[in-house]
């Protein structure tokens, strides 16, 4: 097997091939899904545990139907009402809960890192369902998928992706994955939200969405993550939306079959239009969270296979 991995941290931890065995369990299990039996035992006895730092409503709920479609026993811990709002240390938690023997841990959290501190103090495997501004893998591998069955392919293809890129880990996996998968990607964003040191990445960046767009295959909108801004990174949100937000006309500068993304939440009128957003020749965004589930089943069934290995080691 291909993916030897004890958590799923980052797309950065991943190799291509690694992402391509994620992918095809992945398309297995979206015919699973669609079946009216949807159950599997590849994680029957293993305990889940959904460890959610941060309001989510798409993940978190993607996560726990792939659990229990796989047979998991799954726990969602509601951290606003856990001893964390006592003054219990993220670690502590941590150690309480491995204590109680889970399996998988799927952990959401505001700060860029946390989720890595918390795989070193745990005797299970950790899955990332984002951490601050850094990372969130399985976001990455979603799309991916939903890129692979609309093109065809994930290599050589032209994918812009626009807004908010300085605060989105969504935008920092994507560009980790589609750039190890050789994409052409441009980002496309005023220079305030774009995050400085990023044309490391082998990107091309604009601040014009007709000349960024132009000839795409793939456009990614990204929410405007007010959450994470500390002041006034866009003059309001009116201007913002003339002069990014995603509509027909600006669509007409990318390919004639280019597909529409985002990874939801999705502010209407902010950075897309609604009849756009909704418009099923051209977004994928309902797709987008079908192949959620199933690229979830996948991460934590190989995770489960490599558990055996790992602790049997120890
Ligand atoms: C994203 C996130 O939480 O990073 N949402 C998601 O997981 N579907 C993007 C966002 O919040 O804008």
């Amino acid at each position: 097997m291909t993916f030897t991995h004890r958590h799923l941290l980052g797309i950065e931890h991943l190799r291509p091939e690694e992402i391509v065995t994620l992918l095809d369990l992945a398309e297995e299990y979206v015919a699973l899904n669609r079946a009216p039996d949807k159950h599997k035992d590849a994680l029957a006895g293993l305990t889940q545990i959904n460890m959610f730092f941060e309001n989510s409503t798409r993940t978190q709920a993607s996560f726990e139907l792939a659990g229990k479609r796989l047979g998991a026993d799954v726990m969602n811990m509601a951290m606003q009402a856990s001893s964390i709002s006592k003054g219990e240390t993220l670690i502590d938690t941590a150690m309480t809960l491995n204590a109680m023997h889970p399996d998988l841990l799927v952990v959401r959290h505001p700060h860029s890192g946390a989720v890595d501190l918390l795989a070193q103090k745990v005797n299970c495997a950790v899955l990332n369902a984002g951490d601050g501004r850094h990372e969130h893998p399985t976001q990455a591998l979603l799309d991916a998928l939903t890129i692979r069955r609309a093109k065809g392919r994930l290599h050589r293809l032209s994918i812009a992706i626009c807004g908010d890129i300085a605060h989105s880990r969504v935008a920092r996996s994507n560009i980790i994955l589609l750039g190890k998968m050789e994409n052409r990607i441009r980002l496309i964003g005023p220079p305030t939200l774009m995050p400085s040191g990023i044309s490391e990445f082998g990107v091309e960046i604009y601040d014009d969405m007709a000349e960024g767009l132009k000839d795409v295959d793939v456009v990614m909108m990204l929410r405007l993550q007010k959450e994470r801004m500390d002041g006034g990174f866009i003059p309001s949100e009116r201007e913002y939306y003339h002069r990014f937000g995603l509509d027909a006309d600006k669509l007409s500068h990318a390919k004639p079959d280019a597909i529409v993304m985002h990874p939801g939440p999705m502010n209407r009128g902010v950075e897309i239009d609604g009849t756009l957003a909704d418009d099923i020749n051209r977004s994928v965004i309902q797709e987008q969270v079908e192949m959620g589930v199933a690229v979830r089943m996948a991460a934590m069934d190989l995770l489960a296979r490599n558990l055996a290995a790992v602790r049997g080691a120890a």
